[in-house]
């Protein structure tokens, strides 16, 4: 059993924390807004800690997964921060989708302070996260991770290291730059069915089982032919994400043209209130 706390439980933190009580670890909680906390200890049992800092005390292995670079800080250098209570040798192990840069200034406070960083963002979703088969990737130095390894399988189905610091988040990038371009891709194929007149559920079930085949395919089709988009990875997040992929770009001189282009697309579902739909509502701008 190893000593655990978990920072976040929103759509992916609050599964994930109940996966390691599940794993048989010895696990504390810290959510920003208490209430949550309290519903997930009443569920699962464990403790809740009221700030990231009392979470942190005496704890093995700090998780966290909250929404972007300045929560990330906020949770760990800012007021009653996590950093100010981690103990020598211990690690902090980071799931929110964030910047490379982030992670490198938090690994090197880190190091200042005699613990461990790992950024590991996700993927795989909220089904991914409920059902503890994410995908996780991993940045930071190989000791450390062959401690945490064991316990993140918790919640995952592959966990790799896979560079240093920065290197987990530089690969998410990637995961999310490939989303990008499929996911309009996808929708236009399913636009131009449509307005072609075939049976596009026949067309799909088909073309599924060839070279177009993607995991957005199988899992939104259905979905995004019917127009629901009231569930899923947020629109708000995904040009998060695509800005963390831009700004980088930008540092280290990859050209991003259908990236770029994509989170435009974006914004355009934003503008017409499509912020927390999901990341398939791309077609919506094809259709109206
Ligand atoms: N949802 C997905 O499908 C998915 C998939 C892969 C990766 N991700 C990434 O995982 C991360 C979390 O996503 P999510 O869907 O779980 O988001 P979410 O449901 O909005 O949860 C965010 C969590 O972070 C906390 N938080 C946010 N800002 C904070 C701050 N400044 N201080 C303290 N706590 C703060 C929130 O607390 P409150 O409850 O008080 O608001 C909440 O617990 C994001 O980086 C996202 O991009 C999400």
């Amino acid at each position: 059993m190893t000593k655990v706390a978990f920072l976040g439980l929103g759509v992916m933190g609050y599964p994930m924390a109940r996966h390691l009580k599940a794993g048989g670890h010895e696990v504390t909680v810290y959510n920003r807004s208490a209430a949550k906390s309290a519903k997930w200890v009443a569920e699962f049992g464990g403790r809740a800690a009221a700030t990231p800092k009392e979470a942190a005390i005496g704890q093995d292995i700090v998780f966290a997964c909250v929404g972007n670079d300045d929560d990330l800080r906020s949770v760990t250098i800012g007021p009653d921060g996590a950093f100010a209570g981690l103990a020598k040798g211990a690690v902090f192990v980071d799931h929110t989708t964030a910047s490379a840069e982030v992670a490198r200034e938090l690994h090197a406070e880190a190091a200042k302070l005699g613990f461990a960083f790992i950024d590991a963002p996700v993927s795989g979703g909220q089904a991914g996260a409920e059902n503890g088969v994410l995908t996780v990737m991993c940045g930071g130095d190989a000791e450390p991770f062959s401690r945490v390894e064991p316990v993140i399988q918790s919640y995952a189905r592959a966990c790799r290291l896979l560079g240093p610091v920065g290197s987990g988040q530089l690969a998410k990038m990637m995961n999310q730059i490939c989303i990008a371009g499929i996911v309009q891709g996808l929708a236009e194929a399913l636009h131009f069915g449509k307005r072609a007149g075939l049976d596009v559920e026949a067309v799909v079930e088909v073309i599924s089982k060839g070279a177009a085949q993607s995991w957005q395919m199988e899992n939104r089709y259905k979905s995004m032919n019917a127009g629901q988009f009231e569930f899923g990875f947020a629109v708000d997040w995904m040009r998060k994400d695509l800005g963390i992929c831009l700004d980088e770009a930008r540092n280290n001189g990859a050209r991003l043209p259908l990236t770029a282009l994509v989170d435009q697309f974006y914004g355009d579902v934003q503008a017409k209130g499509g912020n927390r739909w999901d990341t398939s509502s791309l077609i919506s701008r094809l259709e109206t």
